[in-house]
C-alpha cells in the first residue's frame, strides 16, 4: 500500500491567465493634453519662454547660472518643479541645481507679493491703534496677516518697529512709509498700488 503510486489528477495550468480566457481589459487611447500626469509644461508658456532661453544657451559656461536668473525673472521665484526641469534640460541632478540655488541669496524658491504691507505693531504703533489698522488691511485685502492675496499682488506681514514711532501707526508698502494711519485711509492708500487694469 505504501509502495502503491497515488495518482492524484492534478488540474493542469496552461498559462496563468487561462481562466481570462476571453477577457479582454479594456484599453482606451489617452486624449491628448487632458492628463494631468502629461507634462503640462509644454503648454504652459512660461516653460515654453523658458526652453527657448535655454536653447540659445546651452552650450556655454556657466549656464545653469544664467538659466536660474532667466527663470526667476520669468516665473518670480524657483519652485521646486522649476529646479526639476532645468536639471533635466541641462541634464544636471537636482541637488546640483539646488545647491546653486541655495548658495545664491539672490535666488529665492518662495514666491513673494508684489507689494509685502509690513504693518508694525511695534508699542508706540500698538498704542496709536495698529490693531485697527491691522485688521482693516485683512479686510480689504481679504487674507489675514501672514498670507497673500490669491493674486499674489498683496502680501500682509506683521511687524516689529520700523524705526518711523513719531509718524505711528506706520506701514511700509514696497518702498513707501505711509504714517499716521487711520482704518478710513487704508482703502484709498491701497488703491494707488492696484494692478493695472487689463484692457
Ligand atoms: S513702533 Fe511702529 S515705527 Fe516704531
Amino acid at each position: 500500500m505504501l509502495n502503491e503510486e497515488i495518482n492524484v489528477d492534478q488540474p493542469t495550468v496552461e498559462h496563468p491567465t487561462e481562466g481570462l480566457r476571453g477577457f479582454e481589459p479594456e484599453i482606451q487611447e489617452r486624449p491628448e493634453g487632458n492628463c494631468c500626469c502629461d507634462s503640462p509644461k509644454e503648454q504652459d508658456p512660461l516653460y515654453r519662454k523658458l526652453d527657448e532661453f535655454i536653447e540659445s544657451v546651452s552650450d556655454e559656461d556657466g549656464v545653469l547660472i544664467r538659466v536660474l536668473h532667466y527663470a526667476q525673472n520669468v516665473f518670480g521665484y524657483l519652485p521646486r518643479e522649476v529646479q526639476i526641469h532645468i536639471g533635466k534640460r541641462l541634464g544636471k541632478s537636482l541637488a546640483e541645481v539646488y545647491g546653486v540655488v541655495s548658495f545664491y541669496h539672490y535666488f529665492t524658491t518662495e514666491q513673494k507679493a508684489d507689494y509685502t504691507i509690513e504693518a508694525c505693531m511695534g508699542t508706540a504703533c500698538y498704542v496709536k491703534g495698529a490693531s485697527a489698522i491691522i485688521s482693516e488691511l485683512e479686510k480689504e485685502l481679504g487674507i489675514k496677516a501672514g498670507q497673500m492675496t490669491k493674486d499674489h499682488h498683496f502680501g500682509l506681514k506683521v511687524s516689529r518697529c520700523i524705526g518711523a514711532c513719531g509718524l505711528a501707526p506706520v506701514m511700509v508698502i514696497g518702498k513707501d512709509i505711509h504714517g499716521r494711519l487711520t482704518p478710513e485711509m487704508i482703502p484709498e492708500i491701497l488703491k494707488r498700488y492696484e494692478k493695472p487694469k487689463e484692457s
